[in-house]
C-alpha cells in the first residue's frame, strides 16, 4: 500500500472527527455529562497505558498524546500511569485518578474485561472513558479509538504465506504462532485475522501460544521449547508484534537455527525495522500512532468539556453494546517499503534507522 493512501485515510478520519463528532452537549447526553465537566480552558485528563515491555507506549503514545493536549488546551493537565502488565495495579491507578478529580479517562486496558469495573466506577462519578487502542468490554465507554486489528492479522498472515510460497516452501510445511496476550482483545483480533489467511494457505500450524502480557522473554522461552520439539520442521514463524518477534528470533539464534525462517511482527519498532534490514525479521505492521494518539487527545479534551462524540463507525463489545469508534488503517512493511512508509510519514528519520550497523542495508533498501 502506498503511504499516500495512509495519509489520506488519516486525514479523512481527522476531518470527520473535526466536522462530525464534536457538538456542544446542551441536553446532558451520556457522553461528557455535567458533574465532571471542566471549565472552558482547563481539564484534568487521565492517560492509562498497559505495559512497559512494548516500546510504543512510552516512546510514542504518551508523548504524542501529551503534545496534542497541550496544543489544544494549554491549561489542561495530563495525569499519566503505566500498569506494567498488571490489571490490579491499573485499577488502583484509575481509582487514584478518579479521587484526584479527573474529568475524563483515556484507558488502554491491560485486561479488557477487568477494566469494565474502572468504567463503572468512572460512570458513577460522571467521568467519561475513552477505550484507547484496545476495546474495553463495557457498554459505557464513550468512544473507542484503534486500528482495524483483524486487518493487522491478515496483513501478517498474508506476508508470511506469500514469502513461503515465493521461496518455494512446499505446502504442508510447518509454521508456529506466537500470539499476543490473552487479556488483550486486540490479540484475539490479530490471531483471528492471521488464521483467516494461514488456515487456508496449505501450510500447517504446528503449535501456537498466547503470550502472557505480551512478554518477549516468555515468547523466547516458548519458542526455544518448540525448536527442541519441531526443529527444522519450523519453516515460518508468526509473531504478533515486534516485541515477541525479538524474543522468538533470539530463541532461533540461540539454537543456531540457520537460515532463519521468515518472522512477522507489528508496531514498526526501531529494533523491528532494523531486524528487517538485517534480514533477521521478514515484516512488521506500521500503525500510524501519532494520529491515533492525537485523535484520543482531541476527543478527551472535547469530552472533558461536555461535548458529545459520534464516531465514524461503531464497534460491538462482547456484551453487544455499540461503541462510537474511530478505526485507522494498518500498513504492512517489508524491506521494500520502509522508505515509503515509516520514513515518509516521519515516524523515523533515516538517520535514526541507518546507524553504522545498518548503513549498507539502508543503502541497498534505498533509505535516505
Ligand atoms: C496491542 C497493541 C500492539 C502491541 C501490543 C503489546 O494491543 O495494539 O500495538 O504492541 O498491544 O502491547
Amino acid at each position: 500500500m502506498k503511504i499516500a493512501t495512509t495519509r489520506a485515510v488519516i486525514a479523512t478520519a481527522a476531518i470527520l472527527l473535526a466536522a462530525g463528532s464534536l457538538t456542544a452537549c446542551s441536553n446532558g447526553s451520556s457522553n461528557g455529562s455535567s458533574a465532571s465537566t471542566a471549565t472552558a480552558s482547563s481539564a484534568k485528563i487521565g492517560l492509562l497505558l498497559p505495559d512497559s515491555v512494548t516500546a510504543r507506549y512510552e516512546s510514542a503514545d504518551k508523548p504524542y498524546f501529551e503534545a496534542k493536549v497541550t496544543a489544544l488546551c494549554p491549561d489542561c493537565t495530563v495525569l499519566y500511569a503505566n500498569a506494567d502488565g498488571d490489571a490490579s495495579k491499573q485499577q488502583q491507578q484509575a481509582e487514584s485518578m478518579l479521587t484526584q478529580g479527573v474529568n475524563v479517562l483515556v484507558l488502554d486496558p491491560f485486561d479488557g474485561e477487568a477494566a469494565a469495573s474502572i468504567v463503572g466506577e468512572a460512570k458513577a462519578k460522571n467521568v467519561p472513558v475513552i477505550s484507547y487502542d484496545r476495546l474495553i468490554d463495557s457498554p459505557d465507554s464513550s468512544a473507542y479509538i484503534s486500528f482495524d486489528n483483524e486487518k493487522v492479522g491478515e496483513l501478517q498472515g498474508q506476508a508470511l504465506v506469500d514469502d513461503l510460497k515465493k521461496t518455494g516452501v512446499p505446502a504442508g510445511a510447518g509454521i508456529i504462532m506466537v500470539n499476543g496476550s490473552p487479556t488483550d482483545n486486540n490479540a484475539t483480533l490479530f490471531k483471528k485475522g492471521a488464521h483467516s489467511v494461514i488456515d487456508t494457505s496449505g501450510y500447517k500450524v504446528l503449535a501456537e501460544y498466547d503470550t502472557p502480557g505480551w512478554d518477549p522473554a516468555q515468547a523466547q522461552t516458548w519458542v526455544a521449547g518448540q525448536i527442541t520439539q519441531f526443529g527444522s520442521q519450523i519453516k515460518g514463524l508468526y509473531a504478533a508484534n515486534d516485541g515477541t518477534a525479538g524474543g522468538a528470533i533470539a530463541a532461533l539464534k540461540g539454537a543456531n537455527v540457520s537460515p532463519l525462517p521468515p518472522v512477522t511482527g507489528q508496531d514498526a519498532e526501531l529494533a523491528g525495522i532494523q531486524r528487517i534490514l538485517s534480514g533477521d525479521q521478514y515484516m512488521t505492521v506500521y500503525k500510524a500512532l501519532k494520529p491515533e494518539a492525537e485523535q484520543a487527545a482531541t476527543l478527551a479534551v472535547a469530552l472533558a468539556k461536555g461535548q458529545a462524540v459520534n464516531g465514524t463507525s461503531t464497534t460491538n463489545t462482547a456484551g453487544g453494546a455499540a461503541i462510537p469508534s474511530f478505526l485507522l488503517v494498518p500498513v504492512a512493511v517489508t524491506v521494500d517499503n520502509i522508505e515509503s512508509t515509516v520514513v515518509a510519514d516521519g515516524f523515523y528519520t533515516a538517520a535514526q534507522i541507518c546507524t553504522a550497523d545498518y548503513a549498507a542495508a539502508c543503502a541497498t533498501a534505498g533509505i535516505k
